[in-house]
């Protein structure tokens, strides 16, 4: 629901006042917690800017990251023209008409493509609020503004039912055991949580030998064993308890990684948890075994992005082209399942070069991986993070690029020197 109230009579071309919530925050009330989202705002007054800090202590917004700048449209465009923008940018402007879409136009240019943008503004007019919506703002709130307008506004966005599912899931598998499918993974959802500086959940669903608890030196009671073996319990609050800190935007479900009990389970037993997990964070990194069961089969059917890894061996060849073949069937209407050659040049071992592995599969790699046991067995052994243990090497670099392009980054970092339509920029 919008915090737009339209007069019901349309011609007269004016918006309603925002509601003021009461004393002791009776519309705050109503409000569910906000997910993991990064929002930025950019005031140009003290007022709006007070009122969106004091949004950010409220506890509905404890786990949301939010910063308020001064400097409207100018200064977040100036801002992001060297930074990754967040989950959602306020700006708050005087600017109306062609000048406002001018200094729109400006920042469309530096936003990322899944960004969204509301403006606090200054005219309380229907045709400006509907241009504006029409070209891809999500929502135009007239100052002053209440906390409780903040909050509506970041709900209609991420939590209402009808607001689209915040987090994409991406899933490994390997094409064959031991390729270095959760290795790449967690580093993945290291560079991803790191370099945008979004929150990621990392799901480690090998649960009798995962090792993202060992990779990222964390060593929690509970994780997602808890979740999948109570699964129609999982909310929100639960999954909170069962997700350990790695770093400040990223968060393991570590598998308990123990032999006490068989795990086996039903095609759709990580769905509840997955879908928490989505509607939680902007990034679910799933971590799955090398196995081809019923729910190792769901959780590929469903996730946004399938990435498989394989190193330059016949048998990764036959199984690579299986995995592709089956995947790509079921998941018509879906990406092209990823691949990442891993593992690559292992000194005296003969393998298939690059070249001939990929002619039969008709897909490009993501990356060709070098095999460096040096560098991943130091990062291994210390629980660290292939940057951590060397940022520079290219191996780092290859890791950084594979999350620009799974998170769509880097595509729209190609088109939008092209392009100044704000329409085709905001709200994709
Ligand atoms: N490019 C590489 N160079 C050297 N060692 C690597 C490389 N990639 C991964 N490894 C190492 O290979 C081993 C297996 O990696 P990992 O556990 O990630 O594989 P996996 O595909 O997830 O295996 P599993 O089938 O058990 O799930 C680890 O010790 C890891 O450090
Ligand atoms: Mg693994």
């Amino acid at each position: 629901m919008s915090n737009l109230a339209f007069d019901q009579n349309e011609n007269m071309n004016t918006v309603a006042q925002n509601p003021i919530p009461t004393e002791g925050g009776e519309q705050l009330d109503d409000i569910r917690p906000i997910p993991r989202v990064t929002i930025q705002a950019f005031c140009e007054t003290e007022s709006i800017s007070r009122t969106l800090e004091m949004t950010a202590q409220d506890r509905r917004m404890a786990k949301a990251h939010v910063k308020v700048h001064m400097g409207g449209i100018p200064a977040a465009v100036d801002f992001y023209a060297n930074a990754p923008t967040p989950n959602l940018i306020v700006v708050e402007t005087k600017k109306t008409g062609s000048d406002l879409i001018n200094e729109l136009g400006h920042l469309s240019q530096v936003c990322d493509a899944e960004t969204k943008v509301v403006i606090v503004g200054v005219l309380n007019d229907i045709v400006t609020y509907r241009d504006l919506m029409s070209r891809g703002i999500s929502e135009y709130l007239v100052a002053p503004i209440t906390m409780a307008d903040v909050m509506t506004v970041i709900t209609k966005i991420y939590v209402s039912p009808e607001s689209a599912i915040l987090g994409r899931t991406v899933a490994f598998i390997g094409a064959k055991g031991g390729n270095g499918s959760s290795t790449i993974s967690h580093n993945i959802a290291w560079s991803i949580s790191s370099t945008y500086q979004t929150d990621v959940v990392l799901a480690d669903t090998d649960m009798a030998f995962g090792t993202a608890n060992i990779n990222l030196d964390q060593d929690p009671a509970q994780g997602i064993a808890e979740a999948v073996f109570s699964s129609d319990r999982v909310d929100d609050i639960l999954l909170d308890r069962l997700l350990s800190k790695c770093a400040e935007h990223l968060r393991l479900l570590a598998a308990p990684s123990t032999l006490d009990r068989a795990y086996d389970f039903e095609k759709k037993a990580f769905r509840q948890v997955i879908d928490v997990a989505q509607r939680g964070v902007p990034y679910v990194i799933v971590d799955l075994p090398q196995q081809w069961t019923s729910w190792t089969m769901d959780i590929l059917a469903s996730a946004d992005e399938v990435v498989v890894t394989a190193c330059p061996d016949l048998t990764n060849l036959r199984n690579t082209k299986n995995l592709l073949d089956k995947l790509i069937q079921m998941r018509p209407n879906d990406a092209k399942p990823k691949l990442i050659l891993n593992q690559v040049g292992v000194p005296k071992r003969p393998e298939i070069n690059v070249s001939d592995f990929i002619a039969p599969l008709d897909i490009q790699p993501l990356a060709v991986i070098p095999f460096e046991p040096a560098l991943f067995g130091t990062a291994a052994n210390n629980g660290q993070m292939i940057s951590e243990a060397d940022q520079k090497h290219a191996v780092s670099e290859s890791f950084d690029k594979i999350a620009q392009i799974l998170t769509g980054k880097a595509e729209f970092k190609q088109e939008k020197s092209n392009s100044f339509d704000i329409r085709a920029l905001f709200k994709r």
